[in-house]
């Protein structure tokens, strides 16, 4: 392996010593919200080494230049001073856990990851956002870390959404809006398509006609989907219990009727009573009629997700948990 050492620069001024307080400088840094890479390199006798970190910045177009910074107390301090290259990989949204592996203590970073090879050996992690191999130029003293200056002599990136750390946690990017035009106002409603409840109710409308429209396909209805599948989770419900749960949960009403056409198909069976009233149950059948519209739904789950990546998903499942939770809060209050 050959080993390049690289310039070293030591700080001219001399220490400052100041009395700030350590937490609340930390999290004023915090404040400052960066993306997350893993830098690797390999030790002395071939060891693959690497480490979380968002201190990376890029520094030069030509000639092409990186940065990151390394705590002296890190174990592997010595690895990075003395190896000629180093690699960084910056993380896309779905990597969280590999950013919390390589943070970790655990024995074996890279255990069980399908690995290229860099200058010297180096090991480079496929599938990551962007990566850049790089050739160590030169480091700086810089307090209780040691920042790497390295020359980038191969790189490539792709298009996926990056993961970000902010005030000590992971997040998301979300893409700032473009306010719609003025004149996008529903005369009728008097609603915007601005307006929160106009988006929620018009993505809820048409995601729900998309699953509509496969069952439909399919040979159901929306109220039969909904009979079953109440009663699916269920063991034995009554049918007040099914029109409240129907009501509460999904805003659908459903009729006696379409439960008496069910038992008729042979998909449901009347059981024992209780207080008077009969609980209704899945036959063998019924089940597997509750799969089948379990793989309609997910098919159309899938459909309508079409362009949305998978963080994409996550995001809007977290947004729309926490407004289902300050609605749930506002009404009662
Ligand atoms: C999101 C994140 C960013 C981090 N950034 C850095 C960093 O830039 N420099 C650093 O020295 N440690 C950083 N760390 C901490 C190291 O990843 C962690 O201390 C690791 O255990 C160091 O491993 P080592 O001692 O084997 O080098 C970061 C941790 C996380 C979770």
């Amino acid at each position: 392996m050959t080993t390049q050492m690289a310039t070293t620069i030591e700080a001219r001024s001399s220490a400052v010593t100041t009395s700030f307080d350590k937490r609340s400088l930390r999290d004023a840094f915090g404040s400052f919200a960066t993306g997350v890479t893993i830098v690797t390199t390999a030790g002395p006798t071939g060891a693959d080494i690497g480490l979380t970190a968002n201190s990376f910045s890029s520094v030069s177009l030509d000639p092409p230049m990186v940065l990151w910074s390394l705590a002296r107390t890190s174990a592997n301090i010595d690895a990075f001073r003395n190896s000629g290259h180093f690699a960084v990989h910056i993380l896309s949204a779905d990597q969280e856990a590999l950013s919390g592996r390589f943070a970790s203590k655990v024995a074996d970073r890279f255990e069980g990851l399908a690995l290229d090879r860099g200058p010297d050996g180096i090991p480079m992690l496929p599938d990551c956002m962007a990566r850049f191999a790089c050739k160590l130029a030169y480091q700086y003293e810089g307090g209780d870390h040691v920042i790497f200056v390295g020359e980038i002599v191969d790189f490539g990136h792709s298009a996926r959404k990056p993961l970000v750390f902010h005030g000590g946690r992971y997040g998301m990017l979300l893409p700032k809006q473009s306010a719609p035009a003025a004149d996008s106002a529903d005369a009728l409603s008097n609603l915007s398509s601005d307006d929160l409840l106009y988006q929620v109710s018009n993505a809820y409308f048409r995601t729900r006609q998309a699953v509509v429209d496969e069952l439909e396909h399919h040979g159901w209805t929306a109220e039969e989907y909904a009979v079953l599948s109440i009663i699916g989770r269920e063991d034995g419900l009554c049918m007040p219990e099914i029109v409240a749960r129907s009501e509460k949960f999904r805003g659908q009403t459903i009729s006696a009727e379409i439960v008496q056409k069910l038992v008729a198909r042979g998909l449901l069976h009347e059981g024992d009573s209780t207080d008077g009233q009969t609980k209704v149950r899945l036959t063998s059948e019924g089940r597997l009629s509750v799969m089948e519209l379990i793989a309609i739904r997910k098919s159309s789950e899938a459909d309508v997700q079409g362009s949305l990546d998978p963080s994409e998903v996550q995001l809007l499942k977290h947004l729309l948990g926490r407004l289902e939770h300050s609605a749930h809060v506002v009404a009662s209050t």
